[in-house]
């Protein structure tokens, strides 16, 4: 039995962990035994690393040993995570995956896909999400909801706001960019309604995609 991986993409504040959270409820609502998790981290190991990007100022390492930090994390967080809990045949939701290395190490900090695209297939072979959300919002938005949930949020959630808006234009873009390139894996979903209503367009694509019910 083998369980299926969806990931969760998009820029900050377009509703990524709420959503992970719903599709969850939605599948379990189904019997369907499922498993959320989050990049980078999602494993012990992983969140020992994760600690070392996410903390001291956003430009502390080099593109590249910060890519290869995200990888390592990665490594982990399918050896430890992602790869037992499919072989149990969980559905596997993770809060953000590979695509948000080639938006914000690729687009965000530079690095060469082709160098990204080689990294990825030394670290994971041809491991992919069996499906991608990408969130799609309007930066602005996006990030008026990240600043409300700021109060009292870890600052590890409230990081990248220290860039500027164009920072984010060009990660929106490179998301949407993503999407096209691979359009069997990913759906770009519009996150700009409510709560509720990016849940019910994220099962519907979600249940067409896995033939549910
Ligand atoms: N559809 C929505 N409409 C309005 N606010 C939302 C919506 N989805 C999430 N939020 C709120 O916006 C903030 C950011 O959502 P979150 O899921 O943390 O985004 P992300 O994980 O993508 O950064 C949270 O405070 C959340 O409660
Ligand atoms: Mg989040």
């Amino acid at each position: 039995m083998i369980g299926r991986f969806i990931t969760l993409e998009g820029g900050e504040g377009t509703g990524k962990s709420t959503q992970a959270r719903r599709l969850a409820k939605a599948l379990e609502a189904r019997k369907l035994k499922c498993l959320v998790t989050r990049e980078p981290g999602g494993s012990p190991g992983a969140e020992e690393i994760r600690k070392l990007l996410v903390s001291g100022e956003p430009g502390r390492w080099d593109a590249l040993t910060e890519t290869l930090l995200i990888f390592a994390a990665r490594a982990d967080h399918v050896a430890r995570t992602i790869g037992p809990a499919l072989v149990e045949g969980r559905y596997v939701i993770s809060d953000r995956f590979t695509d948000s290395t080639y938006a914000y190490q690729g687009v965000g900090r530079d690095m060469p896909r082709e160098t990204i695209r080689r990294i990825e297939s030394v670290v994971l072979d041809d491991f992919k999400p069996d499906m991608t959300l990408v969130l799609d919002l309007p930066v602005d938005v996006g990030l008026a909801r990240a600043r409300a949930r700021a109060k009292g949020a870890a600052s590890d959630e409230t990081r990248f706001e220290k860039f500027d808006v164009k920072f984010h234009e060009r990660l929106r873009q490179a998301f949407t960019d993503i999407a096209k390139r691979a359009p069997d894996r990913c759906t770009v979903i519009d996150a700009s309604g409510t709560e509720d209503e990016v849940a019910e367009a994220i099962w519907t694509q979600v249940a067409r995609r896995f033939a549910l019910g």
